[in-house]
């Protein structure tokens, strides 16, 4: 089964063709980054315009690659929740016309859903259950994928998500968005023990997280110092924070992972790309036994080919829409589409 999928919920415009979910004939991502980047992060409104500018060539190049036609496809599958309202109904509104002008089903993808999917685009072998842990930009969940359509969440955060309480630090320490990727960089060069950070606990929920009061004290370090006239070295406090965000992560998976049994583990979302956060869970998994799934790296991040995976097996649930299909900006991963 062949599936167009399109996904345009925050920066990247993005088409691929899958097939029967686990193989890659095309997959197209205009990123937008170095329109928000003078900005210093993403604005919803130019997003959304660039969405509407790109979408067609876009899905043109996407079907090129895969040297197919939409006479030899069987499905178009769009992400339609959560992410930048406006940003996801470019999307949504182009994949809808295109279901009713080629008589197309339309199957609707929630976007956690299909980061979790690009574990099944690297690792063929891969089948639920095991438990995933999802780090977006904004979203941090523990969730355990029971089935290919059937998740639970075991954890997730109170506050900011993993990638933006990185992103926000990244930007007081003067790095260029997207912060989280440049940090990663910079902290190669430090020593994670320089800088002293609290760990965040949430008080009756040993699954949660809070990252907020983590983000506060790395800004009030470099405020700190600007006011006494000294100079932090980024370098140093890059490591330390990424130590301790990362340490927060691994601290509440770990424990998730004992106490519901699992042996198979997967990361995904953009932040799942952190070199530190793949290194220590490999870590952690090499100690306790657990078969450890990290996706590649050019699926760690928004793309259509993550999506086009799982449309593939909401279609087998039979996860289909009607031309009626909205775009909502919230959406819980657990929460049944129909
Ligand atoms: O999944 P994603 O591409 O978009 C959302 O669905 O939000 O995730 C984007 C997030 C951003 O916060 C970005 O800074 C972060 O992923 N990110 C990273 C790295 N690459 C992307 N964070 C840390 N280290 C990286 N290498
Ligand atoms: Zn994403």
């Amino acid at each position: 089964m062949k599936i167009l999928a399109i996904e345009s919920s925050c920066d990247e415009t993005a088409a691929a063709v899958v097939e029967d979910g686990r193989k890659i004939l095309s997959s197209v991502v205009a990123t937008q980054i170095e329109s928000h980047k003078i900005f210093g992060g993403v604005v919803p409104e130019i997003a959304s315009r660039m969405h509407i500018e790109a979408i067609s060539a876009v899905v043109d190049e996407a079907m090129k690659k895969a040297s197919l036609s939409f006479d030899d496809l069987d499905a178009v599958a769009v992400t339609y929740a959560p992410g930048l309202i406006g940003a996801l109904l470019v999307g949504v509104n182009f994949a809808k016309g295109l279901s009713y002008s080629t008589g197309l089903e339309l199957i609707p993808v929630h976007h956690l859903r299909g980061h979790i999917a690009s574990n099944y685009l690297t690792f063929p072998e891969l089948e639920p259950p095991f438990m995933c842990l999802v780090v977006s930009g904004g979203h941090s969940h523990i969730v355990t994928v029971d089935d290919y359509t059937s998740f639970k969440i075991i954890g997730k955060t109170r506050d900011d998500a993993a990638g933006e309480c990185l992103d926000k630090a990244a930007r007081a320490m003067g790095l260029a968005y997207p912060g989280g990727v440049n940090l990663d960089r910079e902290a190669v060069n430090g020593d994670e023990n320089a800088y002293k950070l609290p760990h965040p606990r949430v008080d009756g929920s040993e699954y949660d997280f809070s990252f907020s009061g983590l983000k506060t004290a790395a800004i009030n370090i470099i405020h700190n110092a600007q006011q006494k006239g000294e100079t932090i070295n980024r370098a140093d406090l890059c490591a330390s924070y990424l130590k301790a965000v990362t340490d927060c992560l691994c601290d509440n998976t770990v424990r998730a992972m004992n106490e519901y049994g699992f042996k198979k583990l997967a990361l995904a979302g953009g932040v799942s790309a952190n070199s530190v956060l793949r290194r220590k869970m490999s870590d952690y998994a090499e100690k306790n036994g657990w078969s450890l799934y990290l996706p590649d790296l050019s699926l760690c991040g928004d793309n259509a080919a993550m999506i086009g995976s799982q449309a593939y097996y909401e279609f087998l649930k039979g996860n289909i829409a009607s031309e009626n299909l909205n775009a909502y900006a919230t959406m819980p991963i657990d929460k049944p589409i129909f």
